[in-house]
């Protein structure tokens, strides 16, 4: 029963007109790229110092929640070196030579992106140890007892990784990264900017009083603040003059079910199916998955991290908590008795 979500922050690969939007109001130099200042203190340092040496930049670790700009950053970072991009993912690897033929196909200086770091396989990730190391990989040339071994130097390029979840990165690939960066969720005040400069960039007159709405709404995700945007613009154009003020955007989110805090129906489910079901809580992420008919991964990718930002959700030991903020903005009464008074 997964719900189709607005406040989804997975980009619709199916709609290619999002997409396409998506691309134009992605950021293309440190300039455009709102908030997340210390990231970009250190990177504008490191990009300094490399292009002061000639040499590429240390490999980049990218990780945070979906949607605060991790493939942004790669890319602005690409920009800003003046270098080649070549874009993949972990799932797109399948086998070693599939990343040994990547590898050599660089060019000096040439960034490697790769999304989804945490899911390459562990024969491909193994490769890669080598080739951000020394710029070199160990390939195989035959099978069985005539089989050699062959070195071949790799050009001397960049590895930018970005995951949404570190755990799940084994320690050796971790350890080669020189620069680590968590993103992390933006001030109401900076997603406020992120709508402002994509009204303007959409064409779309919006109120300050009404970017400032939107920026309390969009989990402080800036891919969550464009597609809120876009949506209330599309209440403005049928509705109004297509002029987005604070009365025309509170319509639309009230249309949208998004609450005062951007929670949307799904989230209001899992809070109160947890209230409801298990007394609040703790409950184990599998269960939890089980009863709202979601992946384990996705609860924790999509749901948790915005969650537990504002309160709302704990994470302990023993399982899933929802918190008495929760109890509060959900309007539900906090039952003092535990589970187990309650069966005597
Ligand atoms: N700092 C920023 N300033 C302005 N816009 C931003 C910023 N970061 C992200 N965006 C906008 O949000 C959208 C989503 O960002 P991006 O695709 O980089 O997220 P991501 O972290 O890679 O997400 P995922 O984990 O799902 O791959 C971009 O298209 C861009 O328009
Ligand atoms: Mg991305």
């Amino acid at each position: 029963m997964a719900i189709e979500r607005i406040l989804n922050t997975q980009s619709i690969e199916e709609e290619s007109n999002e997409e396409l939007l998506e691309i134009s109001l992605r950021p293309k130099t440190f300039n455009d790229y709102i908030g997340q200042e210390r990231i970009k203190t250190n990177l504008k340092l490191s990009i300094d110092a490399a292009k002061g040496r000639g040499e590429p930049m240390d490999h980049v670790l990218l990780f945070g929640p979906p949607g605060l700009g991790k493939t942004t950053l790669a890319s602005v970072i690409a920009n800003e070196m003046g270098a080649q991009i070549r874009v993949t993912s972990g799932p797109a690897i399948d086998r070693a030579a599939d990343l040994a033929s990547l590898l050599t196909n660089l060019q000096d200086g040439d960034i490697l992106f790769i999304d989804e770091i945490h899911r390459l396989n562990r024969s491909v990730e193994e490769v890669l140890y080598s080739a951000m190391e020394d710029y070199a990989i160990d390939i195989m040339l035959g099978k069985g007892p005539t089989a050699k071994s062959l070195r071949l130097d790799l050009p001397k390029f960049t590895l930018i990784g970005a995951t949404t979840r570190t755990g799940a990165l084994a320690a050796p690939l971790r350890d080669r990264f020189g620069h680590i960066h968590r993103l992390e969720f933006y001030d109401p005040s900076e997603i406020a900017q992120v709508v402002e400069r994509s009204a303007g960039i959409l064409g779309t007159k919006i109120h300050k009083d009404a970017a400032a709405k939107l920026s309390t709404r969009s989990r402080l995700t800036p891919r969550i603040a464009n597609r809120l945007l876009k949506r209330v613009r599309d209440y403005a154009d049928v509705n109004g003059d297509g002029i987005i003020d604070a009365v025309t955007a509170d319509l639309a989110l009230q249309l949208l079910e998004i609450d005062a805090i951007g929670l949307d129906t799904a989230d209001r489910m899992l809070l109160n199916t947890i209230i409801d079901n298990h007394q609040g809580g703790p409950v184990g992420l599998n269960t939890l998955a089980a009863i709202i008919g979601d992946e384990a991964t996705t609860i924790e990718d999509y749901y948790e991290p915005y969650l537990m930002q504002v309160g709302m959700l704990e994470r302990t030991p023993r399982g899933r908590k929802v918190t008495h903020k929760a109890y509060k903005h959900l309007g539900k009464q906090i039952d003092q008795q535990t589970p187990q008074q309650k069966l005597v």
